[in-house]
């Protein structure tokens, strides 16, 4: 049979008849455009003879799909594709391309503000306040290295990034682990960083295990490698032990955000963090271990990586300074073993040579002169008072039923509203008084209702705090149906 329509062997169970097996099977071809528009199936004998089934089970096959619109059979010209992509599409764009771009159509956006209404509270963004961002300081820093070094800046550089940078970072997060250079790999931001750990230890069609809700630009991510997100399912959206057990077997790679996890906030701790990395090193699956958010701890003790935690050296962590300062540099980095960070570099090295010599020098000068963490100083103080007045808040005008996350860092919480409330009516109510939340079906794969939204406060100085929960608060009591003291009349969600 013809290369990329080859039938699996069928399933001879009985859970699914063998007709409804052969069209799933076509279905699927003609869906992520193996079989493109114009094409014929196969004939009925041919199918018949090669899977062993009677020639009535293939003619039903290709009735449901008929059905579905998905073919015409004509009499003298067989069973012709009329849907899916068009034969020129399917070469011009490859199927890691096409699925990407379904990832970036497909996906829930948060609601935005109606035309004309002014904005009261963002609490939607993980972007940093525009207000408070040392512009001045990146300036002088720029200039800096221009004047002193600016031929070399302007030439290419190290691929694998400035030496004196990956010096600095290496010992910054040294952890349990040694403060070696060679354990660095300069990146465009973390997201180039989880690209590389994507393309380096995994292949098309491999499965991924991800604690739901996460990071919405992972799925797409693992859109555009062509893998199988595998959710592991929970409350925190974290890497609890009990449910990683459930998926371990299955997957290529388990990806982690252990500190204030994006969206919830929440932080594995300790004891989870050992048992989860336990069951781990027990089998051969890497970790790609997110640390976007780990510099940003208020209170609380700091606690080990998922990387120190693992023996064999299969976890990669990616960090980066977009979240604790300014995304807009592109800067981030992978830490993991050296041998893990050879392969990763090449990949890296043909895909954009590397990163700008010129924003790594600055951003070494900004480290290097204190700039940095001064600034991580200040937003720590800032985030832990509005997390402070965001957690009263919503303990002063949230109904009974509504209950939060209380991170101890990181840029925002969760808020879980009661079962079968469904957060983006809250969401899109609260856009249109000037609010903005993200609602939870946004971190999920697939669109579904979820009963919670993310509230960030990266972008929600003090002021705005109550005044935007109190609007939250009054549209989710609408949403429940709760009055004070009165009963919740929880909606079904079906
Ligand atoms: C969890 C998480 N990982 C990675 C990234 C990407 O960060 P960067 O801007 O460094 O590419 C983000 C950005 O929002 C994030 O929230």
């Amino acid at each position: 049979m013809r290369r990329g329509i080859e039938i699996p062997r069928l399933r001879r169970d009985g859970k699914d008849g063998l007709a409804e097996q052969i069209a799933a099977h076509f279905r699927g071809a003609i869906e992520d455009g193996r079989l493109s528009r114009g094409e014929r199936l196969p004939t009925i004998r041919l199918v018949a003879d090669e899977l062993g089934v009677t020639r009535a089970t293939v003619q039903s096959a290709y009735r449901l799909l008929a059905e579905g619109g998905l073919v015409r059979a004509t009499v003298g010209r067989g069973t012709e594709v009329v849907a899916g992509t068009a034969p020129h599409a399917r070469t011009l764009v490859s199927r890691a391309a096409r699925a990407a771009g379904d990832a970036l159509r497909g996906g829930p956006v948060p609601p935005t503000l109606p035309i004309g209404q002014s904005l009261l509270a963002d609490f939607g963004s993980l972007q940093p306040d525009r207000a408070s961002l040392p512009v001045d300081a990146v300036a002088d820093a720029l200039d800096a290295a221009l004047r002193d070094d600016g031929p070399a800046l302007l030439a290419y550089g190290d691929p694998a990034g400035d030496r004196g940078l990956r010096e600095l970072l290496a010992r910054r997060h040294a952890d349990a682990l040694p403060a070696d250079p060679e354990r660095i790999l300069i990146s465009s931001g973390a997201q180039q960083g989880i690209d590389l750990v994507l393309r380096t230890l995994t292949e098309p069609g491999d499965a991924v295990a991800v604690p739901l809700p996460a990071y919405p630009q992972l799925f797409g991510a693992l859109a555009a490698h062509e893998l199988r997100l595998v959710p592991i399912e929970t409350a925190s959206g974290n890497l609890e032990p009990e449910a990683l057990a459930r998926v371990l077997d299955e997957v290529r790679l388990v990806y982690a955000m252990p500190t204030f996890q994006n969206p919830t906030g929440s932080t594995l701790d300790s004891a989870q963090r050992r048992a989860a990395m336990e069951l781990i090193a027990a089998s051969d699956v890497p970790v790609l271990e997110d640390g976007v958010e780990c510099e940003l701890r208020f209170r609380g003790a700091e606690l080990p990586s998922l990387q120190s935690l693992d023996p064999r050296g299969r976890t990669v962590t990616v960090r980066s300074f977009s979240k604790g300062l300014f995304p807009g540099v592109r800067i981030g980095w992978l830490e993991a073993s050296p041998e893990l960070i050879a392969p990763m570099a090449a990949i890296k090295r043909f895909s954009d040579l590397e990163s700008s010599p010129l924003l790594q020098a600055a951003l070494g000068r900004l480290l290097r002169s204190g700039v940095l963490d001064r600034e991580l100083e200040r937003l720590r103080a800032e985030l832990r008072t509005r997390h402070a007045a965001a957690r009263t808040h919503l303990a002063s005008a949230m109904p009974a039923g509504v209950h939060w996350s209380e991170p101890e860092g990181g840029l925002s919480l969760w808020v879980e509203l009661p079962r079968g409330c469904d957060a983006r009516r809250v969401a899109i109510a609260a856009a249109r008084d000037g609010v903005l939340v993200t609602p939870g079906d946004a971190f999920h794969p697939r669109s579904r209702s979820v009963a919670g939204f993310r509230l960030a406060l990266s972008r929600a100085p003090l002021d705005v705090i109550a005044p935007g929960i109190d609007v939250l608060a009054r549209h989710v009591r609408s949403e429940t149906g709760v009055r004070d003291g009165g009963r919740a009349a929880i909606p079904l969600v079906l």
